[in-house]
């Protein structure tokens, strides 16, 4: 089985690599040729664990290769896979397609006997369709005799685990169209393609052309709604002092619920939630459907990131001085990525400095792309070194490595010891112990700090 996968992004990348692992040639095409020349030489444009070693690995055995000649490699291809950017159009939310569907015309010019062209990449409901249109009016300008039939496979890949959610899926979304003679021809080779997860019983769905659009928007919406849901929840807790975590952990119990994505936190980030929900929300709207819930969604997070800057302000007021300091840990969306599309941190920063807060500032891997959105921080090599001479710390992203931080050494570097955690990484206990002013996220506010030193005057 040959596959070409039109598109070298993240999506493309991975879908890639991975099928290649299951021991399909793939060709991967893009038209950035300096961007294929690196991935010739295995170095990958994005951080993605385990992604590197799977390209070079695959590529030393000769079933990845990398192309810009999308002719040659759509030519020979049984499946090519769109899975080029579809960026939120400025201004109106619209997924932007012209990418895709200038994919749809080029491939149109090189298809060869019988191809299924499939969309990967994010799109709205209708893309796959016109996708096809597209296609089949080139093909009858060129008088080709080439055949194809279209299907819509949406990812479902987490950054950072992207590789292990390719391998082990929850489930497999395959949307294809019977034809007038009651074949359907791009769902057997797509089974086939399928078939090493299907083998460790992986679901495979599928559904019409239509549904499988709508079930990837459908999915992400009601995650978004999910961590929303629990955020606001968070703000409640915060106000009748109760705590989130125990009320995620018994409401999550519930078979109905669900354990997962009920994790408080600044609001969700990323490639996908904020331009997801958007999309959904707009084709709704066109469609005479309107979602007040997705509608919702999104502005509750939205305004959730607004609030924890107004969050992290009134912490501050614990910390006196005219000029203050507060060193930042991890600015990326998440951890294990070095994406800062839609990270909290965007907002958040930039209203910290507004009200006249000195930044210091440390991530793992994301500077380089921080540095590309953000102004006016004092950049730190390590966590300790952007608390020193800080008069707190605020930990945005939940990196590993600010889990188990070194509270005396901590002490040692900040002015004042206020941690304000937006992950809810420690537990309560710990902090008092510590010695901390503990603000975090849907839990009651500790004066760890404020105690200790009221203790020591009474002392005194
Ligand atoms: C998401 C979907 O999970 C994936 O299936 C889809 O294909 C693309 O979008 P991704 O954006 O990589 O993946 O990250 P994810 O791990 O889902 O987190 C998204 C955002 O939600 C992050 O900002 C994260 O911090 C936030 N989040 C997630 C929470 O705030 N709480 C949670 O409980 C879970």
């Amino acid at each position: 089985m040959q596959i070409a996968i039109i598109g070298s992004g993240y999506v493309g990348l991975v879908t890639g690599a991975c099928f290649a692992e299951f021991g399909y040639h793939v060709t991967c095409v893009d038209k950035d040729g300096d961007k294929i020349e690196r991935l010739r030489k295995g170095i990958i444009p994005i951080y993605e664990p385990g992604l590197e070693s799977l390209v070079q690995q695959t590529q030393r055995v000769e079933r990845l290769s990398f192309t810009t000649d999308l002719k040659e490699a759509v030519a020979k291809a049984d499946a090519v896979f769109i899975a080029v950017g579809t960026p939120s159009r400025r201004g109106d939310g619209h997924a932007d397609l012209s990418y895709v569907y200038a994919a749809a015309e080029e491939i149109a010019g090189a298809l060869e006997g019988y191809t299924v062209v499939v969309t990967k990449s994010t799109v709205p409901v209708g893309t796959c369709r016109k996708v096809a249109e597209i296609i089949r009016q080139s093909l009858q300008a060129a008088q080709s005799k080439a055949e194809f039939d279209v299907a819509s496979n949406p990812e479902f890949l987490r950054e950072g685990s992207a590789i292990n959610d390719f391998m082990r899926p929850d489930r497999v979304v395959i949307g294809t169209e019977t034809d007038a003679a009651g074949h359907d021809r791009a769902r057997a080779v797509l089974q086939q393609l399928y078939r090493p997860l299907y083998l460790i019983e992986t679901p495979l769905v599928f559904t019409g052309i239509e549904t499988a659009e709508l079930i990837k928007y459908a999915a992400n919406g009601f995650l978004a709604m999910k961590i929303a849901f629990i955020n606001e929840m968070a703000d409640i807790c915060e106000q009748v002092g109760a705590n989130i975590q125990d009320l995620a952990k018994a409401i999550g119990l519930d078979g109905r619920i669900g354990r997962k994505f009920l994790h408080a936190g600044p609001g969700y980030g990323g490639s996908c939630f904020p331009k997801d929900t958007l999309a959904l929300a707009r084709t709704a709207q066109e469609r005479g459907a309107p979602t007040s819930i997705v509608e919702s969604v999104i502005k509750s997070n939205d305004d959730r990131k607004q609030g924890m800057a107004q969050k992290v302000l009134q912490a501050l007021k614990a910390v006196t001085g005219t000029r203050k300091t507060l060193a930042v840990l991890g600015l990326t969306f998440k951890p294990n990525t070095d994406d800062m599309r839609d990270a909290p941190s965007l907002t958040i920063i930039p209203a910290l400095q507004e009200a006249g807060i000195a930044i210091q500032a440390y991530d793992p891997v994301g500077r380089r792309e921080a540095e590309k959105f953000l102004n006016n921080i004092t950049w730190a090599k390590s966590a300790y070194e952007a608390m020193q001479g800080a008069d707190a710390v605020l930990i945005l992203t939940e990196w590993n490595e600010f889990r188990a931080l070194d509270f005396r050494k901590m002490m040692g570097y900040l002015t004042y010891p206020l941690l304000i955690d937006m992950r809810n990484i420690y537990r309560l206990e710990e902090m008092v112990a510590a010695g901390f002013d503990y603000v975090s996220i849907g839990r009651p506010t500790l004066y760890g700090a404020q105690l200790a030193s009221q203790q020591a005057t009474s002392i005194a």
